[in-house]
This record gives C-alpha cells, structure tokens and sequence, in this order.
C-alpha cells in the first residue's frame, strides 16, 4: 500500500489529501475562502495567500487525524508548483518542503492541470467517485491495461483544452483557447449579468427556468470553413462580448433583464461548444474513452450533454473533485512517482505551468 499526502494551494482554496494507491480517498479536506473573497467578486491575490497561511497547518492536520495515518506510513509528499497564483502556490510549496524535509520524506512537485485529469481516477473507499456519467472508470480500464488513449477535456477558471492522454504522463495538446478559458467565461459574464461571485455556479442557478434558445449566441471557431490548426481550439471572448452587447441592447438595466434567459443561452453556447469539440477529436483519434475535469465540468448542463452527446463512454469525477482539491494531486502524484521517481527540493513555483506535452 502507497500513501500519498497531497497539498494543493494554488487558488484560493487550501485543501490536503491522503491517497491510496493513487485511487483511493482516504481523507479530503478543503479549506473554502469563497466567503472572504465575494465581496471583491473575484480572488483578492494578497487576502487569498494570508488566509493559506492562516489555514495550511490545520488542513494538513485534518487530512492527516481524518485518514487515520501517521506521518512515518506516507511514502511520499505532493504539492501543486503550478499554474496558479505566485503567492498562493508559495504557501503550499514551503509548507510541504519544510515537512519534506524534516520528515525526510520525498516529494513531489505536481501541475495543477495534471492534477484536474487525475480526478478521473479517484474512488472513495471501493466507490468509484467517477461514476458520475458512465462506468468503468479510468482507474478500473487503468486495471485491465485498457485505459489509453484518452480524450481529456479540462475546463477550469484558467484552461480550455483537449488533450489525448497516450498513458501515464504522456500527452498531446490538441486544442486549448485563444483567448478566455471557459470558467473565465462564466464568471465574466455572471458579473455582467449583475451575479455573485463565482460566476459558474450563479450563471447555472441564474439559468435555471431560462430558455438556452431565447438568444442565438455565436459559437466560435466551430463553423465548416475552420482552419485546421483551429479545428480543437476554443474561443470565448467574442461570446462574452456578445452577451455585453445583448444586455445593452436590453437596456442594461439588471432589475429588467430577461436574465434568465441570458444565463441559459450562454451556458448552452458554452457547452455547446465544448461538447462538438470533444464528439470531434473523439472521432478523429479514434479514442475509445473521454475524461471531462476542472472546476466547469461541475456544471449542471455540461454534465447531462456529456451524458447525451459523446459518441463514446465519458466519465466526469463527482461534483466535489470537479473544483480544486488535494485528492486530485495525490492521484496524479502516484503515477509521477512510479514513472519518474521524486522531485528534487530546489524547485519553485510556476504561475505559468503548461501540462507536459510530449507527443
Ligand atoms: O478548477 P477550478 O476550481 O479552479 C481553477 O483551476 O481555475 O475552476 C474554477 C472555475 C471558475 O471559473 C468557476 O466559475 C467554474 O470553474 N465553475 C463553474 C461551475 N462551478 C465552478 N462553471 C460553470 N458551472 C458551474 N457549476
Ligand atoms: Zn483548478
């Protein structure tokens, strides 16, 4: 039996997990600052790595009492090194070099992104927490030698992109966005309707009861005459901006808007989007099997056209690992320990950490 503890700092949620065998949840402990953060109505850099520190060594501590496990049955230590907020990563990373290193434990420096793909492997307890959608899940076909290739879709605050996963830690970027990843889109457009922040979960409630045909928004870089380095991209600005122009064509005032009918011909134009895309690529690599993952795979109709529209068996984690986490970085730490071994402790913090593409 491997136990991993997993850190995951890189947002504005402080979460620690113990992983079994890179598929099992033993604890899961998300510290949330959502509260702190709303009434900027977005992630306040500065406020979001205080409250890291603030919270870090009780997290851990949770994760730890939660899983039933000592710090002498870890095999290993992970942490987030990047993409996200510089400040925010620091906080994680120091913490578990410091333990590292006292501890004489090896660690392992994960990517966020790599970590979001991985969430697609987690089970709870013999549960398979990807049944959400279809099964078996990666972690079973990962069993049986199946598993590869994959289609993955992540959809977070951050990315948009495609990629066709060959096997552990092997990929190839098929398309990612030009300009706005999705959530950025959501929650963008949340703000302009006048919601809360996050965005993607008040567009969702906000749509509910809307009708997703009362607006023909555009759907971009999906028409017949694409480019075909375009082909897998994505392009969310241009329907950002014409839902700006929808509201003040509207009148702008947010008391009469037909905001629900906003909501919902935006987050079907997103996922609209989304899911030809991915029927597309499915096609054209001739993949057997789609991991959908990242904060908007938590999205309500996202999910059921996954559910409807993919040409083959999909799987998207539970609701609760579609946002950060640590269990998904414990996951994808198994596998990076077993193909490359730990990481050395001079590392640093990567706000701008790409997946590792090498195909
Ligand atoms: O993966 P995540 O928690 O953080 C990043 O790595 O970015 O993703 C956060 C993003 C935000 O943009 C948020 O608005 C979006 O995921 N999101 C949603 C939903 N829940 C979270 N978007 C649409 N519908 C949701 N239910
Ligand atoms: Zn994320």
């Amino acid at each position: 039996m491997s136990l991993i503890l997993a850190i995951e700092t890189s947002c504005d949620e402080t979460a620690a997990a113990v992983i079994e065998d890179g598929h099992r949840i033993r604890s899961n402990v998300v510290a949330s600052q959502i509260e702190l953060h709303r009434p900027y109505g977005g992630v306040f850099p500065e406020i979001a790595s205080r409250q890291h520190v603030f919270d870090i060594v009780p997290v851990v501590e949770a994760a730890l009492a939660e899983a039933g496990v000592s710090w002498e049955q870890l095999a290993a230590l992970a942490v987030t090194r990047g993409p996200g907020l510089a400040g925010s990563l620091l906080v994680g990373v120091n913490a578990a070099k410091a333990i590292a290193w006292s501890r004489g434990l090896p660690i392992l420096a994960m990517n966020h992104l790599e970590g979001h793909l991985y969430s697609n492997w987690l089970d709870e307890g013999g549960k398979i927490a990807a049944a959400a959608i279809t099964r078996p899940s990666p972690a079973e076909l990962d069993a049986a030698g199946q598993a590869f290739p994959l289609l993955v879709l992540i959809v977070s605050g951050g990315h948009s992109e495609l990629v066709l996963m060959r096997g552990h830690g092997r990929y190839a970027r098929l398309g990612a966005t030009l300009d706005d990843a999705a959530g950025e889109a959501f929650d963008k457009v949340a703000r302009l309707l006048g919601l809360s922040y996050p965005g993607g979960p008040a567009v969702q409630r906000a749509a509910e009861g809307g009708n997703p045909a009362a607006f023909d928004f555009p759907r971009a870089l999906t028409h017949y005459a694409i480019q075909p380095e375009h082909r897998f991209n994505f392009s969310f600005s241009g329907l950002k901006t014409a839902v700006l122009r929808q509201v003040r064509e509207l009148g702008g005032d947010p008391a009469v808007l037909p905001i629900a009918d906003l909501a919902a011909s935006f987050q079907a134009a997103v996922v609209d989007v989304l899911v030809r895309k991915t029927a597309d690529a499915a096609q054209a690599y001739g993949v057997s099997r789609i991991c959908v993952c990242g904060g908007v795979a938590a999205n309500q109709a996202l999910r059921q056209a996954v559910t409807e529209r993919l040409p083959v068996p999909a799987s998207i984690p539970p609701f609760f690992l579609c946002t950060d986490n640590a269990a998904m970085i414990g996951a994808a730490a198994h596998y990076r320990l077993l193909s490359d071994g730990p990481s050395a402790l001079d590392f640093d913090v990567e706000p701008n950490l790409a997946l590792q593409f090498d195909l």
